[in-house]
């Protein structure tokens, strides 16, 4: 199984996605400072595996805190936390898993700074296996919306490498292929960082599932063509309405899909889902450094002084997502009634 994130000997070790697929290297973060520069500059990146990486972040930031009275250890733990949570500002699970982290030292905080440490070691590393057991009951649910024969599309990355292991979008056609179901999934290469390139055809490749490369703007000739049955990605923030944050692009499939009445499918794990907010108008949305679009792998592509605008994530309104499929069940509309049931723990399809 592919390891995007491991905690080996007070060490966060990660997967660098950015070699990738060239050369499969791994970075060991030693620093919660480590973990964030990782963070912002892509080594990790997925919603999923950013939540991972921030609690192990905090676990690192605790642990090489000297010896304090508890209320100053939990000032400066969690000022380490509000430190790690201006990495990325797009994805939920992020501050989802600091809340996590909090709410551990809070339920802790009258043990020794030392057992108080091992606790929130522990809790990291419990988020990082959780979340692979998650996306295994994502896949359970997910899988019998694929048939036998489907041409599955498929944007960014939301494989193994953006979760702690196994994948939501990816997770769920790995799940329907585990099943024996013949899938075959075209794969946009996802401008401008490439994920789909780089990390989703590796993943596949090395699962052995069947897969096309095509560039996004593709996608419609092909959905026209009749060549597509389904999409299914990720997300990054899902709003109390079903408004949906994923990687730049995901909105104009959704459109077409729409368009072509092609089932338009997300995958996401509860902890990506932000109720505080009422729409996605309300999801921030992270804007990346110019370089990413005018070059590639340093070489200029474009004339120097370029202007350039460069959201990393669209947002998807409710209208356009046939269902939701999270590891508690699917979601459908109206979103808002679907995700209040769900929080109260009531039973999903
Ligand atoms: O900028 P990235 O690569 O972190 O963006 C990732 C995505 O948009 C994924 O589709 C999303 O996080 C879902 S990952 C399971």
């Amino acid at each position: 199984m592919i390891k995007t994130i491991i905690w080996k000997n007070n060490t966060v070790v990660l997967i660098d996605q950015r070699a990738l697929p060239l050369a499969e290297r791994y970075v060991a973060c030693k620093s919660y400072k480590e973990v964030i520069s990782a963070i912002k500059d892509l080594t990790v990146r997925g919603a999923p595996a950013i939540g991972v990486a921030a609690a192990m972040a905090a676990a690192l930031g605790a642990l090489h805190l000297p010896s304090l009275s508890p209320k100053i250890f939990q000032r400066k733990l969690f000022a380490i936390c509000d430190e790690i949570a201006q990495a990325r500002p797009t994805a939920r699970n992020l501050f989802w898993a600091l809340e996590r982290m909090k709410k551990c030292f809070d339920q802790t905080k009258h043990l020794s700074q030392r057992a108080l440490v091992d606790k929130l070691v522990h809790e990291a590393k419990h988020i990082c296996s959780e979340d692979i057991e998650i996306n295994r009951q994502m896949g359970k649910y997910g899988s019998p919306l694929l048939a036998d024969g489907d041409n599955i599309l498929t944007h960014c990355n939301a494989g193994a490498l953006a979760t702690a292991g196994y994948g939501t979008a990816l997770g769920v056609i790995r799940a329907a292929h585990e099943q024996g179901n013949k899938l075959h999934v075209y794969v946009d290469e996802t401008r401008p960082v490439l994920q789909g390139a780089r990390l989703t055809a590796w993943e596949l490749k090395k699962e052995k599932i069947p897969f096309t490369l095509i560039t996004d703007n593709m996608a419609g000739f092909l959905m026209q063509q009749g060549k597509i049955d389904k999409i299914i990605v990720g997300a990054d923030r899902i709003a109390a309405n079903g408004d949906t944050a994923n990687k730049i692009g995901t909105y104009s499939l959704a459109v077409l899909a729409q368009a072509h009445r092609i089932p338009f499918y997300v995958a996401a794990p509860l902890s990506t889902i932000d109720v505080s907010l009422k729409t996605g108008a309300a999801i921030p949305i992270e804007e990346r450094k110019n370089e990413e679009v005018t070059h590639f792998k340093g070489i200029r592509g474009a004339p120097a002084g370029t202007k350039v605008y460069n959201p990393a994530f669209d947002i998807t309104p409710a209208k356009y997502i046939t269902a939701i499929i999270t590891e508690k069940g699917i979601l459908t509309k109206p979103y808002r009634a679907s995700i209040a049931r769900m929080h109260k723990g009531e039973k999903l399809s």
